[in-house]
Formats: C-alpha cells, structure tokens, sequence
C-alpha cells in the first residue's frame, strides 16, 4: 500500500499565495474545473438553505437520503416526492444539475421491509417471493427514473452489493447482509457451485433495474456505486461482477466510486488502479463521495479530537491534492467527483460510526471559508 507523505510546503504556499492575494478568489470551484469534470456536494432536505452561500461552488448536486427508496416509497405505491422535488429546485435555482442515489439499497435505514413482505394465506405477513421482490424492484426503478425525468442526468442504480469478504473465491462476490440476496438464495452455507447458480439470480435483478431505468430515461447515465477504499480484494470482485454483468448485457453506463478516506490511510495507487480497470472496460467513473474524515471508519472508536489541529489541516489537504491530482491525469475516464457533504458543520461523520463525534471532512470549514484542502484542490 502506497500512503500518502505530508507534502506541506505545496499545500501552504498554494493556500498563501491564493488565500492572501486574492488571486483566483471569485473563481468557483466547478469553474476551476470546467475543462475535466463536474464538481459535486450532497445536500439534504431542510439544512440545504444554510448552504446558500457556497452552494454556487459546485454545478452537481447529489440528495443525501431524499431519493433513497424509503424517502420515495415508504409504502407500496404511495410515492412521496415532496422533499425530493424541492431539492432538484434548489439544485437548478443554484446552477447544479442532479445526480439520483439511489434506486436499489440493501441498507434497513433506506429500505421499507413491506418490499420483502406479503400478506400469507392466513392474513399474517409472509416472507415474499423472488419474483414478487424483482417486479416491485422494476415498478420503483420505472416510476421513479419517470418521474425525474431529464431532471436527473446520472443513477446510482445498485449501491454496494459487493461482499466485504476478504477472499480470493471468485464465485464470493456479493454482500450476505443484503435481504434482495438472501431472497436469491444467498447464504453463507453454500458450495461454490450453488453461489454460482444464485449468482445468476442475483445478477438478474441487477440487470432488470438497470434495464428498467434505461427504459424510463434513456439519456440518463446509470451507475453501479459502491466502497472500495483501500480494499484490494473489493475492487477485484468489481471487476469481475462488471466482467460478468457486461458479457450479460447488462445497460451499465459506469461506475461509483465512492471514496471515502481518511487521512491516515489514503491509498492513492489502488484508487488510480481502480479508475484505469474500470475504464478498460469501456465503462464511465465518476467519484460520488469523497471525504476525508480525521478517524479511520472502523478504528477505535474512542478515539475524539476536539479540534482541527494545523497538522490534521495540512494532511487532509495533501490528500486531496493528490486525490484531485489523479483525477485530473484521468480526465477522460471520469465524468464527476462529488464531495459527499458540504461543509464541516454537517456531516453524516459527526453521527456515524460514533454518535456526537467532531469531525472536519470537507473542503470548507464549520463557517463555510475555504480550508487548505480547498486550495490544495486547486493548485494546478
Ligand atoms: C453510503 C451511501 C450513502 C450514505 C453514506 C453515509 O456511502 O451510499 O448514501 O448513506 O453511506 O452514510
């Protein structure tokens, strides 16, 4: 693993240089950026408005949760666009176009359970059928791709199907943790002959979703998102579902990286490898949540800083000055990078994995001004 070394002297002399000249100043994020990719936040229903002010630094706009499939269907066939509508409004009012994460979830938090269920003979809930669970995955796909319309100009179709399990078994590729796999067939009981066969069923529901979406609007780029930081044995599996869905026919236009780092452990040349494999398959990468946290996600979590200290600012800005340094050298694979957040006064990290912790992610501080990573982002 290739980590990233402090590089501060780029850092604070990019920083000086435009922060005390005032230099490039009125240039808004995106525009440094026109000529390679779009620059995306995330927003959520509700804080969007304290953004008002530096929303304008990004020209894509990814809902947090608002298109989540419990936001827009919490129950069968009563959708509920409230939420999502008025943040596609507050995109275009801003100059941002939308990105729509995301259509199919395993996770319990953006999943309603009626999807898994039906009324039994008896009256009481039953457990539903494959089939059952693939014709409401395609209604949702279908009625919510529709309603967006042109709207939205790239889908996360699936997020993270693709198992944590470091193993070299190329049959071992998809989460146990997912109730659309276990209504596959899925367990961890299997041989790999019958992983194989649910495999199939499995890759099946991807590809009805994907057509689905295809079908309600054809200009929208549809994705595959998902983690992979620093998972070597991940971003292998990626390749060979990709393999397996595009021998299929699969109407996968590319995919989701979603990167979030953290500053102890930014391991750059798998991220690179990643983009260029992805690539070599004829398929679009975009970035869709980068961050930078303090913590290593699944480290200690008793672990709390109670500030930013000048160290921290200055390892968070080379890493994503070399993040943003390989997106650049791969301009012609990647089509967005999203930050997934905003600014450092609201982010999912100050809630999970650890409830009330302080974290500083973003590009921008808790009062919205420009941080080192900021400028080391657009020092080129
Ligand atoms: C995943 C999901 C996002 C968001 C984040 C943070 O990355 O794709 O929608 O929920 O987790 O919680």
């Amino acid at each position: 693993m290739k980590k990233i070394a402090i590089c501060l002297a780029s850092v604070l002399l990019a920083g000086a240089a435009l922060s005390f000249s005032g230099c490039g100043e009125d240039k808004k994020l995106w525009q440094h950026y026109k000529d390679y990719f779009k620059i995306g936040c995330t927003m959520n229903y509700g804080t969007q408005d304290i953004f008002d002010d530096i929303a304008g630094e990004f020209n894509s706009m990814t809902c947090e949760n608002e298109m989540k499939w419990v936001a827009l269907q919490p129950n069968e066939g009563k959708y509920n666009y409230t939420s999502a509508d008025n943040m596609v409004s507050f995109a275009k009012e801003h100059g941002m176009s939308v990105r729509g994460h995301c259509l199919a979830w395993h996770n319990p938090l953006a999943l309603p359970g009626w999807v898994f269920s039906v009324e039994g003979e008896d009256g009481k809930p039953a457990v539903a059928s494959y089939e059952k669970v693939k014709e409401r995955l395609v209604t949702h796909a279908t009625e919510v791709v529709t309603h967006f319309g042109d709207d939205i100009y790239a889908w996360d179709v699936w997020n993270e199907v693709i198992t944590d399990n470091y193993t070299e078994d190329d049959t071992d590729l998809y989460r146990l943790d997912s109730q659309w796999h276990t209504v596959a067939g899925l367990s961890g009981a299997l041989s790999p002959d019958e992983r194989n066969a649910v495999n199939d069923k499995i890759e099946d529901l991807f590809i009805a979703t994907f057509d689905a979406a295809r079908k309600a609007n054809p200009d929208a780029k549809l994705f595959y998102n998902d983690y992979f930081a620093n998972n070597q044995f991940k971003a292998q599996k990626l390749l060979t579902v990709l393999d397996r869905l595009l021998e299929k026919g699969c109407e996968i236009d590319g995919v989701g990286i979603q990167a979030h780092y953290d500053i102890t452990s930014f391991d750059w040349e798998m991220l690179e490898n990643l983009i260029v494999q992805i690539s070599a398959r004829g398929l679009e990468v975009q970035i869709t949540e980068i961050d930078f946290s303090m913590y290593d996600y699944n480290g200690d979590i008793a672990l709390y800083y109670h500030e930013f200290t000048e160290d921290m600012a200055q390892l968070q800005a080379s890493c994503f000055g070399k993040a943003f340094e390989i997106f650049r050298k791969h301009k012609d694979k990647i089509t967005c990078v999203t930050q997934w957040g905003v600014a450092d006064d609201d982010s999912y990290l100050h809630k999970i994995p650890v409830a009330g912790r302080q974290d500083w992610p973003y590009l921008f501080d808790e009062y919205h001004a420009k941080k080192p990573a900021y400028y080391a982002v657009i020092d080129f």
